[in-house]
């Protein structure tokens, strides 16, 4: 599993630690320095070489982008100040006032208030379809449509969208295919291998995997990654140099912490597909599930993210969270620590209980993010709550 396949040159993990590190000499440190000034001394008598924060292009953002374009096979990366801040950045390098966006209906809350709500104000239109019946983005494209949006593994319901029907239809019809991937990381799967043209991660999550870092990637072509930039510049979205520290620190462990927590997230599967306390498991891993088909054929793993429906609906996931005492009841995942938490007060929260039905997400849906913990102790955890 560490070395993804179709890949040439050396494996992701040996990347996430290595890719685009400057050649060393003997004296210099093993961890690249973290270099904290926002300025930086500039040539007399030119703009060129201007290096500031806010322009992405200081010592710790210019080699960690470099490596994030490498994980992902893009020409270019750029590092955000957070998911949100790469999904706003990456659709307003694409989108003008009067222009169209398809998008598939599962997508973080977020994204779907930053589509209906502030891209809506701003003039541009958004279109949710439902992107298990790839039929649909043809039906509802215009001639004003620009991109279409998907999420993969889908937040929270872990389903799996085949890519390769919709890239289809995006390269005959000339429109950006742009991918939330960060359910699965690079190390589980890498969409433009299967024919998007732009990866958006939240690196908030599994990129940087410790709690402790707000950030987000945005990686394509080179051209479009400058579209990017200038937005990222304007818009005030540059993280800090000691994010991008953190995080250059945390992707070295990626390939380690997804496998494990990959298998992890399998076993609890498992686990809970035979009790009958849990009415329905959501893992794309188990053969029962709907997308385990697609999910073999284009994942390299079927991730550390899974969703539990306990047979007593709210109360009964109430009662259960209640008595957990080493998963850990919070938002976010992809991270070091296993996290539960309930969409309908975490990512989507601003729906009502009828609209988050009807996109899988009844009260009492749990989501787990598996994290690094000893296995048997996450499952007698699990087994007490349940009792
Ligand atoms: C799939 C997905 N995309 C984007 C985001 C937004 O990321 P951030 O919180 O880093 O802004 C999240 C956050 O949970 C997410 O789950």
């Amino acid at each position: 599993m560490s070395r993804a396949k179709n890949r040439k040159g050396p494996a992701l993990a040996t990347l996430t630690i290595h890719g685009a590190r400057d050649a060393h000499r003997p004296g210099d440190p093993v961890v690249e320095p973290l270099v904290q000034s926002v300025n930086h001394l500039q040539a007399l008598g030119t703009g060129d070489g201007l290096k500031y924060t806010r322009y992405g292009n200081t010592p710790n953002a210019e080699r960690l982008q470099k490596r994030l374009a490498l994980l992902e096979g893009a020409e270019a990366s750029l590092v955000l100040s957070s998911g949100m801040g790469a999904t706003a950045c990456a659709l307003l390098a694409l989108l003008r006032p009067g222009d169209h966006l398809l998008s598939s209906q599962y997508i973080y809350g977020g994204t779907h208030r930053l589509f209906l709500e502030e891209f809506a104000a701003m003039g541009i239109e958004v279109t949710l379809v439902d992107p298990f019946e790839p039929r649909s983005f043809r039906k509802r494209m215009r001639k004003e449509t620009r991109a279409v949006f998907v999420e993969s593994p889908v937040n929270p319901t872990c389903r799996v969208i085949d890519l390769r029907p919709i890239s289809y239809l995006t390269k005959t019809e000339g429109l950006a295919l742009v991918v939330d991937s960060t359910f699965a990381s690079p190390v589980n799967f890498r969409p433009i291998e299967h024919g998007a043209d732009v990866v958006i991660h939240s690196a908030t999550k599994y990129l940087n995997g410790h709690h402790d870092v707000l950030a987000g990637v945005v990686a394509g072509t080179q051209a479009y990654i400058d579209e990017v930039l200038q937005k990222e510049m304007l818009w005030g979205q540059t993280p800090d140099p000691f994010a991008l520290w953190l995080l250059e620190r945390g992707l070295k462990t990626l390939a380690v912490r997804v496998e494990r927590a990959n298998a992890t997230a399998m076993a609890i599967a498992e686990w809970a597909s035979a009790r009958k306390e849990i009415k329905r498991v959501h893992y794309p891993g188990l053969a029962t599930h709907e997308d385990h088909a697609v999910a073999s054929e284009i994942l390299d793993g079927f991730g550390g993210m899974l969703g539990l429906e306990l047979a007593g609906g709210g109360k009964a996931a109430e009662r259960f969270l209640r008595r957990l005492r080493l998963v850990t009841h919070a938002p976010s995942l992809g991270g070091v620590d296993t996290l539960v938490s309930e969409p309908r007060y975490t990512s989507h929260a601003k729906m009502t209980s009828a609209e988050r039905a009807r996109i899988g997400i009844p009260d009492g849906f749990l989501r787990i993010s598996t994290g690094l913990e000893d296995l048997d102790d996450l499952l007698a955890d699990l087994e007490q709550a349940l009792k």
